[in-house]
């Protein structure tokens, strides 16, 4: 029986040094080979299951059929109930073929005008400071304000839906985790309800209420609930780390932030390059074990909890060459940081139109941006990727 790897104990500075910095340590084990059983590094209870690491190996387990989404336990209990991240074929392809007749690429590309003027006044606010936190000030509003504006939270809501998102996705206990994942589920409730029963809205969710396919079918309350969770927490989560981390990459590489206020057509490549270097998600969802899967030797058990480590995938130096240099010029195409398979990111496009715009008007109006100290706090866990405050200054 190979040892089970403890990744916080496994880093250099322990689990804070894990939070700042965990590439070197998915780097040590991808060397070793391409499945490690780990522990992982709270902030609740420690954690076993399987990693998946390396490019290749991480491809491959996104489309292996034997590593499924459904837990082996009953949703019947759960709270927010069944979404597309819990669901396997062909119940997954009827949800997603329910939501994208709905949110389409028409829809988001709509959004563009909107993202921008919403972009515009928060800059507004924050550019007359010159400093601030940009986590507090942009990359974190940004998506907030506009997923809500999709899916139709109404502004005197948004406050009390922040609050509890946060507690769901970074809970400090358990107890807190499942008061916060009851709390969101009520609200998902009421503000459902509320749509059924006024005037038609143009919003999504009302959308998503009305939908039917051709073949008559639609989606149930439970689905409508968790539906409108993914989309909401998935909408603002991640993206505020695109912008926070990608910002960072720039402003820690002078010379690539000199090439691109110099040449805004690499604006694109640079987002696709932040995905890559530094991606928000660090390790997709969990999937499950359907059988005894065998990787390149090692068995991982039926039942047993997996991860695809993506932070690791795409620093991997056999499908990107010097995996660890931020080069905004080099050909990034083919990361996995939206994930890839049939639960590939639904949200891809609006997060790059958000991350592009959002970086093309912080560099027009703060022509002397730089950082203002180290980060001093790093998201804990090995889902997400970010630091929960950014100090620049301009
Ligand atoms: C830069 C920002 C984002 C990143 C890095 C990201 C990343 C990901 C990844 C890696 C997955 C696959 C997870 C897995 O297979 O375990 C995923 C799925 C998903 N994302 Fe995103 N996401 C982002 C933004 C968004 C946005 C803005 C939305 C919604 C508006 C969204 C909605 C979803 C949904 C609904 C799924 C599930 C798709 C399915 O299971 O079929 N995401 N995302």
């Amino acid at each position: 029986m190979a040892e089970i790897v403890d990744l916080g104990e496994y880093a250099e500075g322990g689990r804070e040094g894990f939070y700042a910095d965990p590439y070197p340590v998915y780097e040590k084990l991808r060397a070793r080979g391409p499945v490690h059983q780990v522990r992982t590094p709270g902030p609740g209870p420690a954690e076993e299951l399987w990693l998946i690491v390396g490019h290749e190996a991480a491809r491959a387990a996104f489309t292996d059929p034997r590593l499924v989404k459904s837990p082996p336990w009953s949703l019947d209990d759960d709270l927010i109930g069944l979404h597309l991240l819990f669901a396997d074929p062909p119940e997954h392809g009827r949800l997603r073929s329910l939501v994208t007749r709905e949110f389409t690429p028409g829809r988001v590309a709509a959004l563009a005008p909107r993202i921008q003027k919403i972009t515009d006044e928060l800059l507004d606010d924050m550019v007359p400071r010159g400093s601030a936190d940009l986590i507090a000030s942009l990359a974190f509003p940004l998506p907030f304000v506009v997923i809500c504006e999709l899916l139709g939270v109404p502004d005197i809501d948004r406050d009390r839906f922040r609050r509890m998102s946060t507690q769901v996705v970074a809970p400090t206990s358990d107890e807190e985790a499942y008061a916060a994942h009851a709390e969101i589920a009520g609200f998902l409730d009421e503000l459902i309800e509320d749509k059924r029963s006024t005037a038609p809205a143009d919003d999504l969710l009302s959308a998503l209420i009305r939908t039917t396919s051709e073949d008559g079918d639609r989606l149930s309350r439970d689905e409508l609930r968790g539906m409108a969770f993914l989309l909401l927490v998935a909408g603002h989560e991640t993206t505020v780390n695109l912008i926070g981390n990608g910002v960072r990459a720039l402003l820690d590489h002078p010379d690539q932030l000199a090439a691109l206020r110099a040449d805004m057509t690499l604006l694109d490549g640079a987002v696709e390059e932040m995905l890559r270097y530094d991606g928000p998600v660090e390790t997709a969802t969990h999937r499950f074990a359907a059988e005894p899967v065998e990787i390149d030797g090692t068995v991982i058990p039926a039942g047993a909890p997996v991860l695809i480590a993506i932070g690791n995938a795409d620093r991997d130096p056999d499908r990107f060459p010097e995996p660890d240099r931020f080069d905004i010029r080099r050909e990034p195409r083919g990361h996995l940081a939206f994930g890839h398979g049939i639960h590939y990111c639904l949200g891809a496009p609006l997060a790059r139109l958000e991350g592009r715009g959002a970086l093309r008007s912080l560099l027009e109006r703060c022509p002397e941006l730089a950082l203002d100290g180290e980060p001093e706090s790093w998201l804990p866990g090995v889902l997400m990727r970010g630091v929960r405050s950014l100090r620049v200054r301009w």
